[in-house]
């Protein structure tokens, strides 16, 4: 599903991740692991072909970082269920219309948007909340109405960078349940994090990564 054959990305500074191979599996729940600075988001930058590789290759789904088109990246990314850190939460519109967003951009019409939106809403916990404005949540609400935006389309992998970083222990590992749920039903996460503590008892693969080298896999 997700390939990085000897792959090195540097900026121009001279940082960045160096000759990164490992693949994930569809279905496979996997933790990025590294300090601040290891390269955890240029990996996760490199799957979603916001980066493309100065050596090696990237292979997702049926995508090559050494074939694909510019146009084609859209397409890449239809498949793939992008959760932030920061939110990135309008907070100009409400959790539903925030969470129905990626659903305008592809075209659905009104009602499928609308049971969509309700049934991840309802997934993620959110439901009485849906006529909310972001900045009336607290951050463990935020972080999983960016979880449900997300998931909304049905992606067959979600990446999560840092998605519990400004969250307290207990709503943090909550998010993780969330996403181990949604995993059971046969997406890829793909969770970078440098809280080794929250994740090391949870069972789940871990790629550990420092100063852009990877370490194990
Ligand atoms: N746009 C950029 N221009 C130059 N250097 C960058 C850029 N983005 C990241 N870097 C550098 O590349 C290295 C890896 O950064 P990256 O953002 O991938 O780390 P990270 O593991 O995600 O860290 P964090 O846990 O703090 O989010 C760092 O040394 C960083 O300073
Ligand atoms: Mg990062």
């Amino acid at each position: 599903m997700i390939g990085f054959n000897n792959v090195t990305y540097t900026y121009p500074n001279g940082m960045g991740v160096f000759n990164v191979h490992f693949r994930i599996l569809p279905g496979e729940f996997s933790f990025l692991i590294g300090p601040s600075g290891a390269g955890k988001t240029t990996i996760i930058r490199l799957i979603y072909m916001d980066l493309l590789p100065d050596k090696g290759e990237v292979n997702v789904n049926r995508y090559s970082s050494k074939k694909i088109r510019k146009r084609k990246i859209p397409h890449l990314r239809r498949d793939i269920g992008m959760i932030f850190q920061n939110f990135n939460l309008l907070n100009d519109r409400n959790l539903f219309e925030n969470v129905a967003l990626p659903l305008h951009i592809v075209g659905y019409n009104k009602k499928e948007i609308r049971d969509r939106v309700i049934a991840i809403l309802i997934e993620v916990g959110l439901e009485d909340k849906a006529y909310e404005y972001p900045w009336e949540l607290s951050g463990g609400e935020q972080q999983r109405a960016c979880i449900a935006r997300g998931l909304v389309k049905d992606p067959d992998i979600i990446l999560a960078d840092e998605p519990t970083g400004n969250l307290d222990p207990s709503t943090a590992l909550q998010i993780i349940r969330l996403l181990e749920r949604i995993n059971r039903k046969g997406t890829a996460v793909l969770m970078a994090s440098h809280n080794y503590r929250l994740i090391k008892e949870l069972g789940h693969r871990f790629i550990e990564i420092k100063n852009g080298i990877i370490q194990s896999r």
